[in-house]
């Protein structure tokens, strides 16, 4: 019935000799929000890179929409519908907000405007400072026009690098309340985060990530209530 967007089988990611992502298999379902939780250095970002295509794997297969897009180059795999938002968002800090989201639109030129109405929709704070250049941005407005220009590109699979990162709890629950409402929207989106408490709610279904491999996985309602999950990753959260 569920139709798969992205398949992972088997995925291996090494930096030299190090060994980041040790045999990772999870898949991400048409419609579903995903999330993949994990401490520092667990390989999340790694994971995140290889589908974007810019760190090939060692070994194990990324399949999209029934594709084999292993080891593909990042333009290619953007013009197939995968757009990620960075770790550490990665806007230009020179341009302005309407440029940045622009960008995001490169490999094409229809309804520029459509799509434009579409981002300040989600994000108003960003239509009043179309014109402001991004580098002075605050810290949440700015985490708001990186996933406003991966949105401009009108994603198949919307993959989000740790959109929480060092902002404050408030500007937090403002960032996954437009997560959640992408999603109603009908976006399918894999979302990387060390806030397992914010990840949990908003998804799906989820993996933990340890030391490179998946340690668990299940809903995000299972796992909120796991006493394991608990006691390493929700802390006092809960
Ligand atoms: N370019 C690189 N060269 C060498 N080692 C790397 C490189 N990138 C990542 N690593 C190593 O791979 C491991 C996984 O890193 P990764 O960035 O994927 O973790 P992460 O789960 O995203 O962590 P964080 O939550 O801190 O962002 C780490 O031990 C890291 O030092
Ligand atoms: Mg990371």
């Amino acid at each position: 019935m569920s139709e798969k967007v992205l398949q992972i089988d088997n995925l291996q990611i090494g930096y030299g000799g190090i060994e980041a992502v040790r045999g990772i298999s999870f898949d991400v379902n048409k419609g579903e929000i995903v999330t993949l939780i994990g401490a520092n250095g667990a390989g999340k970002s790694s994971i995140l890179r290889t589908l974007s295509g810019l760190v090939k794997p060692k070994g194990g297969k990324v399949i999209f929409e029934g594709e084999d897009i292993t080891g593909k180059d990042p333009t290619l795999i953007v013009q197939k519908g995968m757009m990620m938002v960075p770790e550490g968002r990665r806007i230009f800090p020179n341009l302005t907000v309407l440029e940045n989201l622009k960008i995001g639109a490169y490999l094409r030129n229809d309804d520029l405007e459509q799509d434009i109405e579409m981002v300040f929709g989600y994000f108003p704070r960003l239509k009043e400072r179309a014109w402001q250049a991004g580098g002075t941005l605050s810290g949440g407005e700015q985490q708001m026009l990186a996933v406003g220009r991966a949105l401009m590109g009108r994603p198949k699979l919307l993959m989000m690098d740790e959109p929480s990162l060092g902002l404050a709890p408030i500007v937090v629950q403002g960032i996954f309340d437009i997560i959640r409402k992408i999603h109603e929207d009908g976006a399918t989106v894999l979302l990387i985060e060390q806030n397992a408490n914010m990840a949990l709610h908003v998804a799906d279904r989820a993996y933990v990530i340890e030391n490179g491999k998946i340690s668990m996985e299940g809903t995000g309602a299972e796992l909120l209530e796991d006493e394991q999950v608990k006691a390493a990753y929700l802390g006092s959260a809960k």
